[in-house]
């Protein structure tokens, strides 16, 4: 006889109350750390349509662009004060040779995507190009290094290609291939998953190879990049230990990747749509997992690092579904609903929380790709509901974090397994406004939220929701406003400032004194 069986029904029964009342209370009086912009950051890789037909298209195309990228995308990105683009990969990064890429587009050689579908890859967009777009979108640039199959010289000779103002061999070629200043990079990574597809690396060989390369690279004085080691994935701190200790110097970060998977099986990870009420749960939870990973590295560099020099940057993060079916299985197209929405509010809620180390981020990826912004078909463009949550989240960029308290919340549980049913995050923004996130991940629970803010006087709230009925709500190409945020504001009522919460909804609103 199974036991356990009633003693989890009536748990469940319980915890699911048609109605959460739950306390919110932001400390005015204690700032925390700045927000670094770059939590906002976006990774574009040569993979699938992420950057071929995505974005780039090509002069001679008839889908109106700047210089062969598509003015539509672009357009729709820059209202997204996207402050870091990370390029070219991914595990594309260390395949990829920088001197494809540069010289008259039509005598750049053609290589396999060995990685990402077997397809040809011109090498249409190399150097310049990455940068015309950074420069086009007002945003800065993550180059990303090649130390999997490239040599340190190649890395050194790239860094110099880019970055020196001498007349050295090298920056006259950049000056021949059209542009005399030098670029600016401002990340530069060397390697990417070292320990899978950047080589199937042990920390301590990396750790030893990131010395090695890192020993060459230079730039002219105030050129320099901020250098980021390609650290861990998942559980696992190893990397994270081994690079703070043995890799720390002239480092301004490591990088840790992590990727919400709804089932958690990379071999049936679950389906972007029509999902069942269970996946919706095991992608909040799984999600979830990612303010355990963050606190368990950063008390490793806590020990490791106590200066702070060190970022945690998660240079690579968001859902991972199975493919859309019909689709190029190595592109790794998916469609993207509410329930992305609401994971990326959770991922940036728990960034904040740790916003001392985590100075960077980049969501996985910014144009047909996994959890992507926008998705295109040829000429058709459409934003999803993850550009939304992005647009919305825009007055967190360099905000100063506030403690937030959620008290009296009612857990969302499913199977004796749970997760917040409420997530708050809170900042003064550079505007002096104080901003609050919320997200009820509950998929059919509303809640009402009373809203304190310690010392300071509030007649109420307004901004913008997102929620939908459906937990897979979409924009489709015939639909492209299926779900799109929509104004909220509530008023304080003596002396009391309730917020009606729907049910799966992201909220972002502005306190008014
Ligand atoms: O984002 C897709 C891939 O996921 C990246 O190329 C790689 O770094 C990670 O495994």
């Amino acid at each position: 006889m199974n036991l356990l069986k009633p003693t989890i029904l009536a748990f469940a029964l319980a915890a699911v109350p048609a109605f959460a009342q739950v306390s919110v209370t932001v400390d005015t009086t204690k700032p925390g750390p700045v927000i670094n912009r770059n939590v906002y950051g976006q990774f574009a890789e040569h993979l699938g349509t992420g950057i071929y037909e995505g974005l780039w298209v090509g002069p001679q195309s008839k889908i109106p662009n700047t210089r062969g990228w598509r003015n539509d995308v672009v357009g729709a990105l820059k209202e997204l004060k996207v402050p870091l683009v990370r390029w070219p990969g991914g595990c594309f990064a260390d395949e990829y040779h920088w001197r494809d890429g540069i010289g008259p587009r039509n005598k750049r050689p053609v290589k396999v995507n060995t990685h990402w579908g077997g397809v040809a890859e011109d090498n249409a967009v190399g150097t310049h190009e990455f940068f015309d777009l950074v420069e086009i979108l007002g945003t800065e640039a993550y180059v990303n290094g090649n130390l999997g199959s490239g040599t340190p010289q190649e890395m050194a000779e790239w860094l110099e290609y880019m970055t020196s103002d001498s007349k050295s061999t090298l920056a006259e070629q950049r000056r021949k291939n059209g542009r005399d200043k030098p670029f600016k990079v401002a990340y530069f990574g060397i390697g990417n998953e070292a320990w899978g597809c950047g080589g199937n690396m042990k920390p301590e060989y990396y750790a030893n190879l990131y010395n090695h390369y890192a020993t060459f690279l230079k730039t002219p004085p105030g050129a320099r990049p901020k250098i980021i080691a390609s650290g861990g994935h998942g559980e696992d701190t190893t990397w994270t230990d081994v690079l703070s200790r043995e890799a720390a110097k002239g480092t301004d970060g490591i990088s840790f990747h992590y990727y919400t998977l709804p089932t958690g099986d990379w071999d049936k990870k679950g389906a972007a749509t029509g999902f069942p009420e269970s996946e919706w749960f095991s992608t909040i939870k799984q999600t979830m997992r990612m303010e355990d990973f963050v606190r368990r590295n950063v008390a490793v560099l806590d020990k490791n690092d106590p200066q702070k020099k060190l970022g945690f940057m998660v240079d690579e993060w968001g859902t991972w579904y199975d493919v859309e079916p019909g689709t190029n299985p190595g592109f790794l197209f998916q469609r993207n609903t509410l329930r992305d929405a609401v994971v990326a509010a959770l991922n940036f809620n728990i960034f904040h929380a740790h916003a001392e180390r985590v100075r960077m981020t980049m969501i996985a990826q910014m144009v047909n790709v996994l959890q992507a912004m926008i998705i295109t078909d040829k000429e058709k463009m459409l934003l999803t509901p993850t550009y939304h949550t992005y647009k919305m989240y825009i007055p967190f960029q360099d905000a100063t974090s506030l403690p937030v308290a959620v008290d009296n919340d009612v857990a969302y549980s499913v199977n004796g397994k749970s997760v917040p049913g409420i997530s708050a995050s809170a900042a003064k923004g550079k505007d002096g406004k104080t901003w609050v996130a919320l997200v009820n991940t509950h998929p059919t629970r509303a809640s009402e939220i009373q809203l304190n803010v310690a010392s300071q006087n509030v007649s109420g709230v307004s901004g913008q929701i997102l929620t939908a009925d459906a937990m897979d709500a979409h924009n489709t190409f015939d639909k492209p406003q299926a779900i799109k945020p929509a104004a909220y504001s509530a008023k304080a009522a003596n002396g009391k400032l309730t917020l009606k919460v729907p049910a799966k909804a992201v909220i972002v609103v502005s306190v008014d004194a």
